[in-house]
């Protein structure tokens, strides 16, 4: 399972079928996420809201590539730090009145704190109340576990800066609005999803966590 992938793609399915379905799907920070590909569904919409810099070279790159459905998804460029992503969105046609789930998987690592709580209070306070949030965060590096030490060594190969990390989101969550809370670690995702408990495998320093302002019928 790379980085809660799988997990997540569960939730989407599950919310395909589920008694009162979900028809939008927000992918925050999508990056080179196919989901709106993968997981295309008569009826369904697909929102990528992404950084300008990282939309543009996505959308270049599909544009070249035999059979991408490019128009899968509908494309919001946004910068998380900036602009008020949920405008942006309106604009490009998402239903505010209507349930959305809403996945920001990989992302919030890159993100300062401020920038998080404007994100979550405007899913919270802007969104159908029966919006659902999924996302994956970091947790703290703690001295002697190498299962965290891996994610300073990861995203020092990257040479990429991580900005946000909490054992506890908990209170974030609360603050900003929401009011049902799951976390799961990647450890339970993978046993959950695989039936199997590898300690060897990589990315076991996430948690993946579902929040909503009202209870969820999500598995
Ligand atoms: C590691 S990628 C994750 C991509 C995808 N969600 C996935 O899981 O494969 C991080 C994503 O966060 C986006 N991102 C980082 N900072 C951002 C910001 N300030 N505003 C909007 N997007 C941002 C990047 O553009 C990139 O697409």
């Amino acid at each position: 399972m790379g980085r809660g992938t799988a997990a997540i793609d569960a939730h989407v399915a599950f919310w395909a079928t589920a008694r009162r379905p979900i028809d939008q799907i927000v992918l925050l920070g999508a990056g080179f996420d196919a989901r709106a590909a993968r997981l295309a569904q008569a009826g369904r919409r697909f929102f990528e809201v992404d950084h300008p810099a990282s939309q543009s070279e996505k959308r270049r790159r599909i544009a070249r590539l035999t059979g991408y459905p490019v128009d899968a998804a509908k494309y919001v460029p946004c910068d998380f730090e900036k602009t008020d992503f949920l405008d942006e969105l309106a604009m490009c046609g998402f239903d505010r009145s209507a349930p959305a789930l809403v996945i920001w998987e990989g992302v919030v690592s890159y993100l300062s704190e401020p920038a998080i709580r404007a994100t979550l209070r405007r899913i919270a306070a802007g969104c159908h109340p029966s919006t659902m949030l999924l996302f994956d965060h970091l947790l703290k590096p703690r001295a002697k576990d190498n299962f965290v030490d891996a994610s300073e060594r990861f995203f020092g190969s990257l040479g990429e800066t991580v900005l946000f990390r909490t054992n506890d989101i908990l209170p974030l969550l609360y603050e900003e609005g929401f009011r049902h809370v799951r976390a799961t670690s990647f450890d339970e995702a993978c046993l959950t999803l695989t039936g199997t408990y590898d300690r060897a495998r990589q990315f076991r320093f996430q948690r993946l966590v579902l929040a909503s302002r009202t209870p969820t019928e999500a598995p």
